[in-house]
């Protein structure tokens, strides 16, 4: 992994020990510290609505602060459980925008217990942004937050 993802896990490390609001403050260093993380959130799973809710995030506020299942790439992974990355957001015909600026995304499921309880979503506004290693990071990041939802 690169050093950088390194630091910023160790970092995540002390913001789980010591912050009040540990998610909030994740999306922050996350969307902050990564030039092409623009946007950062969480969606929790409500599988009563079959709908996922918008959590904490950093970025631009966004009208999608409710997506059904099997809508959009985050409803996709919502019915899939799986990691979806678009590297160009254009090409995906179930796609819901969040930014005219987004070229690229990715989305992860958050697993607690085996079920799957929300999803880390990220923008970027460059195309073909995130490479394996960024998956590797950020499916560490999964599973560090998991016994907080
Ligand atoms: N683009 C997402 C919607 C959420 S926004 O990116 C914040 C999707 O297609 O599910």
């Amino acid at each position: 992994m690169k050093a950088a993802f390194d630091e910023l896990l160790t970092q995540i490390d002390t913001i789980l020990a010591k912050e009040e609001n540990p998610l909030q403050a994740i999306c922050t260093l996350l969307n902050t510290a990564v030039s092409y993380y623009n946007w950062v959130g969480f969606y929790v799973m409500d599988h009563d609505r079959s709908m996922l809710t918008l959590g904490p995030y950093a970025g631009a506020a966004t009208e999608h602060t409710e997506i059904p299942f099997g809508r959009g790439i985050c409803g996709q992974v919502a019915a899939k459980g799986e990691t979806m990355l678009v590297q160009d957001v254009h090409a995906e015909s179930n796609y819901l925008a969040c930014s005219i600026e987004t070229k690229s995304e990715i989305v992860l499921p958050i697993y607690k217990n085996e079920h799957l309880v929300a999803q880390l979503d990220i923008d970027s506004h460059v195309l073909n942004a995130f490479t394996n290693e960024d998956q590797l990071f950020l499916e560490t990041v999964c599973e560090k937050v998991a016994h907080l939802m």
